[in-house]
C-alpha cells in the first residue's frame, strides 16, 4: 500500500493540511494531464514563455500540459495556488523575479518561496525594453527623456504590479532619470500592452518577449534597451547609456518549480524534460525570435534555480524596501 504524502501550509495559523498525493503513487508518472500555472495574465511575456515550454515538455513527458493563468497581486495568487497543490508533479509553477520580490513586498504572504517549493530548473533569460504608445510625442530617446522630465506624473507608466519585472524596470528608469511618473498597475503586461497599443497608457518597460513583436509590427514605439548595450532583436533602438543615463540594467529569468514534497523521481523526470526543452532547436529559435534565450542545459537544474532565487531574494527585495515601495 503506497504511503500518502503530507504537507503543511504556511500562513494558515499553523494548520497542517494533509493532502493525499497517493492517488498517483504506484502509477507511472505522468498518467494524466499536468497543469503549469503562470501567475500573470494571458498575452504577456510569462504566458508566451510558459506556453513554449508546456508544448515542448509535453512531447517528452507524453501527457498534455495545460497552462493555467491565475493572475493577480504580482503573481502571488497563482503562486499560492501551487504552494497549496498536492506535491505529486501534476501542478507546476513558471515564475520569474516576483517569486523573490513578493517575499519582501507582501505582509502575510501565504507561502515561502524557498521553503514551500522544489526548484526544477531555470528556463530562460531575457532583456527588457522601454516602449510607448505609437503617438507618444518624442521622435527619439533624447526627446523621450526630456518629455518625461518635463511632464513627470502627467505621463502614465503601466506595469504588472509591485515587484514585477515591468515594475522593477520602471522604478530603475524613474530613478535613473530622476522623475516620478503616474504608475498604473495591471495583472500582467499582456493587458498593459493592449492598453498601450490602444493609447490608454503612455509608457511601459517590458520584456522583449512581449514587446518585440508589436514594435516590429509598428503598433508601439521602442525608445531604449534597458541595459548597457543595444539588443540584437531591436538593433535600431539605442541603449539608455547612449543618452548618458546610467542605472537602468535589468534581465529577467524564468524558472520552473513544483510544490515542496514532490517525490524525487518525479522532480528528476521534470528536470530532464526541461533540459530537453532548453536544448530543443525549435524552442531556441522561437525564443530568439522574441529576443530572449533558453538557458544552457546545465542551468536547467534545481541547483542553478535555487542559487538564482537566493541571489534575487538577497538583492532585490531589500532594494525595494529601501526605496520605500509597499504592496500592502
Ligand atoms: C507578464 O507575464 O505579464 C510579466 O512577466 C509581468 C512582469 O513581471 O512585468
Amino acid at each position: 500500500m503506497p504511503l500518502p504524502t503530507f504537507r503543511c501550509l504556511r500562513g494558515l495559523a499553523g494548520l497542517c493540511l494533509a493532502l493525499a498525493a497517493s492517488a498517483a503513487v504506484g502509477q507511472a508518472y505522468p498518467s494524466r494531464p499536468i497543469t503549469m500555472v503562470m501567475p500573470y495574465a494571458p498575452g504577456g511575456p510569462g504566458d508566451t514563455i510558459t506556453r513554449v515550454f508546456a508544448a515542448a515538455m509535453q512531447k517528452t513527458l507524453g501527457q498534455q500540459i495545460v497552462v493555467d493563468n491565475t493572475a493577480g497581486a504580482s503573481g502571488s495568487i497563482g503562486t499560492a495556488k501551487v504552494a497549496r497543490a498536492a506535491p505529486d508533479g501534476y501542478t507546476l509553477l513558471m515564475i520569474h523575479v516576483s517569486h523573490a520580490t513578493n517575499l519582501a513586498m507582501y505582509k502575510g504572504l501565504p507561502y515561502h518561496p524557498v521553503d514551500d517549493f522544489e526548484p526544477i530548473g531555470s528556463a530562460t533569460n531575457g532583456p527588457m525594453v522601454v516602449v510607448a504608445r505609437n503617438d507618444f510625442p518624442a521622435k527619439d530617446l533624447e526627446e523621450f527623456i526630456a518629455y518625461l522630465r518635463a511632464n513627470g506624473p502627467r505621463v502614465s507608466l503601466a506595469h504588472a504590479g509591485v515587484g514585477s519585472a515591468s515594475h522593477l524596470c520602471g522604478l530603475m528608469m524613474m530613478s535613473a532619470l530622476n522623475v516620478k511618473l503616474n504608475e498604473i498597475p495591471y495583472k500582467g503586461t499582456g493587458p498593459a500592452l493592449n492598453d498601450l497599443m490602444g493609447g490608454q497608457v503612455d509608457v511601459l518597460c517590458d520584456q522583449t518577449s512581449g514587446t518585440v513583436p508589436p514594435v516590429k509590427a509598428g503598433r508601439i514605439k521602442a525608445y531604449a534597451a534597458a541595459g548597457k548595450a543595444r539588443l540584437p532583436s531591436l538593433p535600431g533602438v539605442p541603449a539608455m547609456t547612449e543618452a548618458g543615463v546610467q542605472g537602468l540594467d535589468i534581465n529577467i529569468s524564468f524558472g520552473l518549480y513544483a510544490p515542496k514534497g514532490t517525490p524525487k523521481p518525479v522532480l528528476e523526470q521534470l528536470t530532464a524534460a526541461l533540459q530537453k526543452a532548453v536544448a530543443d532547436p525549435e524552442v531556441r529559435a522561437r525564443l530568439e525570435g522574441m529576443g530572449i534565450s533558453a538557458v544552457a542545459a546545465e542551468q536547467a537544474t534545481p541547483a542553478h534555480l535555487r542559487a538564482h532565487l537566493k541571489n534575487e531574494i538577497d538583492t532585490l527585495g531589500g532594494l525595494l524596501v529601501k526605496a520605500g515601495v509597499k504592496a500592502n
